[in-house]
């Protein structure tokens, strides 16, 4: 399973590239804002920031909803750097783009995914990922990963689906294994809940101890 860090802040995009464990990037445009880029060219800066430190796929979303709009953003984008994925919207246009990306081998991302009937529109269109968001389903009272299954199940049943589950909107450590013993392709979510990963208090207090039996045994 593929690791993605969701964020535009590049100190934190940087520590998880300095784990050794990071695959991705996922962005938005609240994640931009919250770290203040504004104005198209910075924006797209900003993105070509992003591939300099990490090297594998970027997801850069589109702010346009109608298909001209997204193919003409989206074609910017990509012509950014070879490692980003265009990132549009689950509408009825955001199928069109997909689909017209997929046929110029342009590779998408098909996000605000909520319910396994999106999921399947996207595949058939050939988004290369399709991003359901757990966190924000479990939000609202609905079981986020049981999507998660549910869309495995359905791209299983269908060897021609070639497009990745990014199970996004990841909030805590358990989702993120969940999301493996699922089989989700790539989870994505902040820094903290992939190192919330490393805990447990028996390796802390395991530490400890051999340390202090050094100690001991050393003096
Ligand atoms: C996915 O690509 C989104 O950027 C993201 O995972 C949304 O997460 P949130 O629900 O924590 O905002």
């Amino acid at each position: 399973m593929k690791f993605f860090i969701d964020t535009a802040n590049l100190a934190e995009i940087q520590e998880a590239v300095e784990l050794g464990i990071l695959d991705g990037v996922t962005t938005n445009p609240s994640l931009m804002a919250k770290e203040g880029i504004t104005g198209q060219d910075r924006v797209l800066k900003h993105y070509v920031d992003i591939c300099k430190l990490v090297d594998g796929p970027i997801s850069a979303e589109v702010i346009a909803t109608d298909f001209a709009g997204m193919v003409r953003e989206g074609e910017a984008l990509a012509d950014l750097h070879p490692n980003i994925i265009v990132k549009i919207p689950m509408i009825e246009d955001g199928i069109k783009a997909i689909k017209y990306f997929s046929q110029k081998e342009i590779q998408t991302n098909c996000t605000l995914v909520f319910s396994a009937g999106q999921a399947l529109l996207a595949a058939k269109a050939g988004a290369t990922y399709v991003s359901p968001f757990v966190g924000r389903l479990d939000d609202i009272s609905t079981d986020g990963l049981a999507l998660i299954e549910q869309i495995r199940t359905i791209y299983r049943n269908y060897y021609s689906f070639d497009t990745q589950i990014l199970a996004a909107s990841v909030r805590h450590p358990m989702h993120i294994v969940k999301c493996a013993e699922i089989g989700a392709d790539v989870i994505t979510g902040p820094l903290s809940a992939i190192k919330a990963l490393l805990q447990h208090p028996l390796t802390d207090s395991g530490l400890a101890k051999f340390l202090s039996d050094y100690q001991k045994a050393t003096v």
